[in-house]
């Protein structure tokens, strides 16, 4: 069966204390879910967070990691580094870092092949930009996405994959993608990995949604049966609007 899951990813938000005080209050308010909830802030406040999430259900997730063991590449952070702090999940290939940083598909295929081989749980973002969608070739851009970066991998590979479909034009953007809309990718989504795999594989991978969930629409997407829950932006920063969401899991 596969996990409901809410991720908060904070982007570049929060200094040390505001992380302290965020993170705080969500461990008070945490409601009982069946849901995994994550939270993933900045590298530099990974360490703090992991202390003091120590004794909570809350995960701390990294928002990115570079392919290589280690070496000349300025500014970033290896898996090792990662797993050294005890965070052993990342997100990879958020639209942020493909639009603002140059991530390719194939970059990313190499980024998701050096966090499986250190046995790191990866989240994995796609989704189409709105002229895909306004000429009608969002499913196929998320296709070719998948394929690029996923369907390289071996089937026994897909129990440490989490995807996160994030249409980009709801990005931050307060437009969601509907309810109907959501649950008709999603449902693509598994229709594709049963095609490249099988139908094992794609009913046991959580499909999270992406793109302004806020807690007055969460219940409805969240309903929708191939959406397993949701990866937060915006709302993820604000204790009480966060919480909402996570109880927006049925
Ligand atoms: O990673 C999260 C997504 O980019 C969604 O962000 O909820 O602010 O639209 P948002």
């Amino acid at each position: 069966m596969r996990s409901k899951i809410v991720a908060g990813n904070w982007k570049m938000n929060k200094d040390l204390a505001e992380t302290e005080v965020l993170l705080a209050e969500l461990s008070a308010k945490l409601p009982d879910t069946k849901a995994e909830v994550m939270v993933a802030p900045t590298f530099v406040n990974l360490s703090a967070a992991v202390d003091k999430l120590k004794s909570s259900s809350i995960e701390v997730i990294a928002q990115n990691m570079h392919f290589a063991e280690n070496g000349a590449y300025t500014g970033e952070i290896s898996a090792n580094m990662l797993l050294g702090i005890g965070v052993d999940t990342v997100i990879i290939g958020h639209s942020e870092r493909r639009a603002y940083f140059g991530e390719t598909d194939e970059i990313l295929a190499k980024k998701v092949v050096a966090a499986l081989a250190k046995n790191m749980r990866v989240m994995f973002c796609f989704g189409e930009e709105l002229e895909d969608r306004k000429s009608g070739n969002h499913f196929k851009i998320v296709e070719s996405q998948l394929k690029n970066a996923l369907f390289s991998l071996d089937a026994s590979a897909w129990s440490k994959i989490i995807l996160a479909y994030e249409p980009v034009w709801a990005i931050g953007t307060g437009e969601t993608a509907s309810p109907e809309q959501a649950q008709e990718m999603h449902a693509f989504i598994r229709k594709t990995i049963t095609n490249a795999y099988d139908t094992g594989i794609a009913n046991n991978v959580s499909i999270l949604y992406g793109g302004s969930v806020k807690p007055n629409n969460a219940v409805e997407i969240f309903s929708k049966p191939d959406v397993d829950g949701g990866l937060i932006g915006g709302a993820s920063l604000v204790a009480d609007d966060f919480i909402a969401i996570i109880k927006g899991i049925a």
